[in-house]
Formats: C-alpha cells, structure tokens, sequence
C-alpha cells in the first residue's frame, strides 16, 4: 500500500518532499530524479531552491515526467522551459543534466523510445515526482492508458486540455498531443511520491490509493509500487476512505522510518 501522508498544506509537503531529495542526493550525489510539472510539485522546487546549500546539487541529474509536441522550444509553457525556470535555474544545474521528452512533432515517433534509451543508460530513475490530473492521470497517461506502456505519444483529454488552460493565452492553444513517459515507465523508478493538492483532486486521488486497480484510472498503477509516499492536504485528502487510519499511522512511525 502507498503511504499516504494529510499534511496541512502543500508547502509542508514540499518540505517533505525535499527532505526524500536532499537525503537521496546526499548519499548518492549522482541521483536521477524524475520531474513533474504543472503547479502541484512547484512548493518542493521552492523549497529545494531554498535550501540549495544544505547538499551539493552538481551531480545530479533528472528526467521530465512529459512535454507537449508542437510548442516552439523557447515557449514559456513547454515543459522544458518550466524546468530550466522552476529547477535548473534555481538550483544552478547544468542544464544538459536535466533531460526533456522531445517535443518536435517531426521527431515523434521515435521520441519515446529515445527516451527509455536515456533513461535505462542514466541507470533508471530513483525517486520519480507525480501529481496526479482531475481524471487521475499521471504524467500524461490518460484514462484506458496500459499499466505496462513505456514512453510514447499519448493525446489529451478535453479534461486536461481545459485543466491546462490557464498556462496558456486560451484553451484552443493547449497542445493536443505530448510525449510521456508510460506507466510502466514510471512503476520502474525505485520511489514514487504523488502529491495533491486542492478539493478538485479528491475524488481522483481517492480512487487512485483506495480505488480498484484500473486503465481507466492510470494513477491507481501506483499500489502496485511498492515504495510510494503521497503527500496530500486536507482538501485533496477529503474523500479518502481511511484518512483517520492515515493519519494514525503518521502519528506513530516508528522514529527509525524514513519516508
Ligand atoms: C505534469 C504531469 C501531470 C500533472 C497533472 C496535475 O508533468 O505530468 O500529470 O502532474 O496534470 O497538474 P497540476 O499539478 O497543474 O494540477
């Protein structure tokens, strides 16, 4: 089962969130994360640039969740701008570390098995960081998307497409298609932390953790995992089933556990 821990909003997440970082990249300084975007993980990029000088970040390296194909590189919203703004700026890494899905349409139909190719050679992803969309999505694997898919195209839903919107001018300008890493992808990092923030991720972040397991909703792949943390506030957490079980179990680690 996941570990699921209510914290009391998303900056105390991102504080958790960065303690399972700056403890991996402490005892293997060369560390592979994996990294979403969106607003959700952005409170652990603010609170890893925060505490950029309690370990030394020159070594690491990271892998995008996904990218849209068809933005023009230097578009502010392509997730490779996203990153070199929330992650390689701030914590001064060297921009080449930090790997994006190629996005250029012309490129698509080999951009996905490219990029396994990275990633198996980098050693495989150690600690990957999800968000989770309103139809329970993780990276951009839409509901009916295969537990066992690697890195592909994958197109939007009209769901995520109005979800997105408010990155972009209008909603007709929210790319159709992307590249994302699969869910078979994911389930290969050695530790997962979902986190969800805000009512609109309730009924999804429920079924993802207590659900049935389903293609229909991707995210519920990670209770195959079997090292996950979810970080979730209140109102994320509000339809979980068990939260009081959740949060007596939080309430009594044992002090040697680690997230
Ligand atoms: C982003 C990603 C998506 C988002 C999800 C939630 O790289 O892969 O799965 O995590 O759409 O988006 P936000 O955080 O903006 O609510």
């Amino acid at each position: 089962m996941s570990e699921v821990v209510i914290v009391a909003n998303a900056e105390v997440a991102g504080h958790y969130a960065s303690d399972c970082i700056i403890d991996l990249v402490k005892a293997k300084p060369d560390s592979v994360l994996g990294l979403a975007t969106g607003s959700t993980p952005q409170p652990v990029y603010r609170e890893l640039s925060r505490r950029q000088h309690d370990v030394d970040f020159s070594r690491m390296r990271a892998f995008a969740l996904d990218e849209y194909i068809g933005l023009p590189t230097d578009h502010p919203e392509s997730y490779r701008a996203v990153l070199n703004r929330e992650v390689v700026q701030p914590l001064g890494l060297n921009p080449g570390s930090v790997k994006v899905p190629n996005g250029r349409a012309s490129d698509s139909s080999h951009a996905g098995a490219d990029y396994e190719r990275e990633i198996h050679a980098a050693g495989g992803i150690d600690l990957q960081i999800l968000g989770i969309g309103t139809d329970g999505h993780i990276g951009f694997n839409e509901p009916s998307s295969s537990f066992a898919s690697l890195t592909r195209v994958k197109t939007l839903t009209p769901q995520t497409r109005a979800d997105n919107a408010r990155f972009f001018d209008s909603a007709d300008d929210v790319p159709m298609h992307c590249v994302t890493q699969g869910i078979g992808t994911i389930l290969r990092a050695r530790h997962l932390i979902l986190l969800a923030f805000g009512s609109a991720k309730a009924e999804a972040l429920a079924a993802a953790v207590e659900g049935p397991l389903t293609a229909s909703m991707p995210a519920s792949a990670i209770q195959m995992h079997p090292h996950v943390t979810v970080f979730v506030d209140e109102e994320a957490a509000a339809s979980l089933a068990n939260a009081d079980y959740y949060r007596w179990v939080f309430d009594n680690r044992p002090e040697w556990q680690t997230f």
